[in-house]
């Protein structure tokens, strides 16, 4: 089990909305452990993951945008090709190909949550008090 409190940023909203992508993630643990097949509730897990990951790279990416975060581009491009990823799961998803629900955990696991640990720790410092103030509300 992962502790969320590692992946916690000390910023309300983003760490919320972190959380539910740990909800997500451990939908997916749940499924691949159960060790059976079950493509509607896949493909319901994945549909989620791509539409929650959508809407937070949006907020997040306006957040930056606020507070003039000097990588935001790199950053946004790091979102382009996570979301890409989930997006590319969708699709072969809906065109009924088999997806191996091992591969997304692995990739959840390799990509978005070192995302967290890793780039969008890089953006706390520039959030100033006043903002972070706000975002506590
Ligand atoms: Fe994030
Ligand atoms: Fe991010």
């Amino acid at each position: 089990m992962r502790d969320f409190e590692q992946y916690k940023l000390g910023i309300k909203t983003v760490d919320s909305q972190h959380q539910t992508w740990f909800d997500i993630y451990y939908e997916l643990v749940t499924l691949v452990y159960s060790e059976k097949e079950n493509p509607e509730l896949l493909s319901e897990i994945i549909e989620k993951l791509h539409d929650y990951t959508h809407y937070h790279f949006q907020y997040e990416e306006k957040l930056l945008r606020e507070i003039s975060y000097p990588d935001l581009k790199q950053h946004k491009s790091n979102h382009k090709n996570l979301y890409a990823s989930i997006s590319w799961y969708k699709r072969q998803m809906e065109e009924g190909k088999i997806v191996c629900s091992e591969r997304i955990l692995h990739t959840m696991e390799q990509w978005i949550l070192t995302h967290i640990l890793v780039d969008d720790r890089k953006y706390v410092e520039y959030i100033d008090v006043k903002k972070r103030r706000e975002l506590l509300v």
